[in-house]
């Protein structure tokens, strides 16, 4: 396995919608790998999700894992969130993406969403709390969407500037 570089704020990769998987291509060793690759570096990040356009392939799959202990390794080709409840839960949200930068989003606080797995086989979930935060957040990676679009204007320019700092620190 190796780790995988991932793309940054505000390379221009992060905005664009990804391209549906075709399902003939999971049985390919390259994509298996790929994924690999990916929880490999989502660990080490470390990191609670990644989409497959943060590592610069725009594709619409996913990854998650919000276990504590790492280890319920959750694989999302071609996801559709299906329902959202109407009720909602607010998190301090991050991405790998936007190192260094928090805040909180407000979105639905259980979802269902149907997607394959990593063999290609359909699944439904429904699920609620952090995952289903977490699902979101990814799911909206793969339409070029990210977290810092759900803040105010003031809030989403001080994350910015924050940002900024950051890198100038190193
Ligand atoms: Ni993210």
């Amino acid at each position: 396995m190796s780790l995988l570089p991932i793309i940054e704020y505000p390379d221009p990769h992060l905005r664009e919608r990804a391209a549906e998987v075709d399902p003939a291509l999971l049985a390919q060793p390259a994509f298996q790998k790929r994924l690999d690759d990916m929880f490999e570096t989502m660990y080490e990040a470390p990191g609670i999700g990644l989409a497959a356009p943060q590592v610069d392939v725009l594709e619409r799959f996913m990854i998650v894992d919000v276990s504590e202990e790492r280890g319920q390794p959750l694989v999302f080709v071609n996801p559709v969130i299906r329902k959202r409840s109407e009720a909602l839960r607010a998190h301090q949200e991050g991405c790998l993406s936007i190192p260094g930068i928090y805040a909180e989003v407000t979105r639905a606080d259980g979802i269902e969403v149907e997607a394959l797995d990593r063999h290609g086989k359909a699944f439904t979930m429904r699920v609620d709390g952090l995952l289903a935060t977490c699902i979101q957040h990814e799911v909206d990676h793969l339409d070029g969407k990210l977290f810092i679009d759900y803040l105010s204007p003031l809030k989403r320019s001080m994350a910015l500037k924050k940002l900024a700092k950051l890198r100038k620190r190193g």
